[in-house]
């Protein structure tokens, strides 16, 4: 077992979470008038079972299943849950137990920071990219009008409970998703880190359980560091300035071809390498290296009929820019980043370029 302390929340990393969640429970100060769990049909049908048999609190829990998808992180699901909440009697001391991935962690976090001014909340995180990214560091937050995260607050819960069994039902393109995020973690902290997570295979579980506690403790580290993202906590949006402005141009104009978080982040990451080798000095073996393990690991996407200015125009209304200047968080050498780096719209076209082109997808 592994405990990593947090701000105030201390993450767990077990086989046995059941074992850890009735402790916490067992020696929690409050006593919980009322559980509630929130789930997606994935997240129950995978993941409940194991844990409702041998957690006591949460046999009388009440469950709220909703369905899964980026697109059902709205302001109407959470109204829902609010209602639902009111509905089932909860009060200030209730507790919101979310149960999925990132968009349950998000959204779930979210409902619980707001409803009745806060309640409390526990993450029992589902897939490789909340167990590694998303349930951890106290970012909340729900979609709207067409851009990712728009609306949320900065709220801990109060315990994350790893365990990578639940990811064994995870299918492959989620799976790598969440990897990307890993390969984040390398670049921007630890080189050594860079290495491992090169190696790794998929069907080495020590070697998983390894990956997400290194990428907890980097992530966490950083966001103890600097929790509000003035400053360092940054670095952990390299790859996403690109990344974000993607994900949401595929959200709105090509729902029918929308990619993962972490596809939109590796695609990111390879065009932001290209930027750090053009103004941060990164070397250009170093570049070379980044993007060929990246696309050895994701399929390419086919990108070519993005519309650069809509992209830019993304990218400058994305909240961690200050009004109109794009701000990336960059790499000086891989372990080792460089925050508020601004670069012209020029270079940012042929970073996409740079990647269309190594993908070998440009027309
Ligand atoms: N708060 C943060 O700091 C932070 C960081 C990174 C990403 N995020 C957010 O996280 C979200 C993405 O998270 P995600 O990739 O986990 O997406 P997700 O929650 O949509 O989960 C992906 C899919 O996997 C399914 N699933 C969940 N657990 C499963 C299991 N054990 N077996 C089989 N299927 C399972 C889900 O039902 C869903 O279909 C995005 O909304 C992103 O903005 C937040
Ligand atoms: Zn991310």
């Amino acid at each position: 077992m592994t405990a990593i302390k947090s701000a105030g929340y201390t993450v767990f990393i077990h086989k046995n979470i059941a074992k850890e969640i009735n402790s916490f429970f067992k020696n929690s100060k409050v006593n919980y008038s009322k559980i509630f769990i929130l789930v997606d049909e994935n997240s129950i049908k995978h993941c409940y079972a194991p844990l409702a048999v041998k957690v006591g609190a949460f046999k009388d829990a009440e469950i709220i299943e909703i369905e899964s998808g980026e697109e059902n992180k709205s302001l109407e699901v959470c109204s829902q849950i609010w209602s639902t909440l009111t509905e089932f009697g909860a009060d200030r001391n209730s507790l919101m137990v979310n149960l999925g991935g990132g968009v349950i962690t998000d959204m779930g976090g979210f409902i619980a920071s707001t409803f009745k001014r806060g309640i409390d909340f526990i993450n029992i995180p589902t897939t490789f990219l909340a167990q590694v990214d998303a349930s951890i560091g106290g970012k909340t937050g729900i979609n709207h009008s067409n851009f990712k995260n728009e609306i949320g607050v900065f709220n801990s819960p109060k315990a994350v409970f790893i365990n990578s069994d639940f990811l064994e039902t995870l299918d492959q393109r989620q799976f790598l998703s969440g990897f990307a995020e890993v390969i984040k973690h390398a670049l921007i902290a630890d080189a050594d880190y860079w290495k491992k997570v090169r190696s790794f295979q998929n069907s080495d579980s020590d070697a998983l359980n390894e990956l997400i506690e290194i990428s907890v403790r980097i992530k966490n580290k950083i966001v103890l560091e600097d929790p509000n993202e003035k400053n360092i906590r940054k670095a952990l949006n390299f790859g996403h300035t690109i990344g974000h402005a993607l994900e949401t141009f595929f959200f709105e104009h090509h729902p029918e071809k929308r990619i993962l978080h972490g596809e939109a982040i590796a695609i990111g990451m390879i065009c932001e390498a290209y930027l750090s080798y053009k103004i941060c000095k990164l070397p250009k073996e170093q570049l070379e290296e980044i993007t060929k393990f990246i696309l050895s690991r994701f399929k390419p996407i086919m990108i070519n009929e993005i519309h650069e200015n809509a992209i830019i125009e993304l990218m400058k209304h994305d909240k961690k820019n200050k009004t109109g200047v794009i701000n990336f968080s960059l790499l000086s050498s891989i372990g080792k980043f460089e925050i508020d780096q601004t670069t012209s719209e020029e270079l940012i076209v042929k970073a996409l370029k740079y990647y269309l082109n190594e993908a070998k997808i440009l027309k």
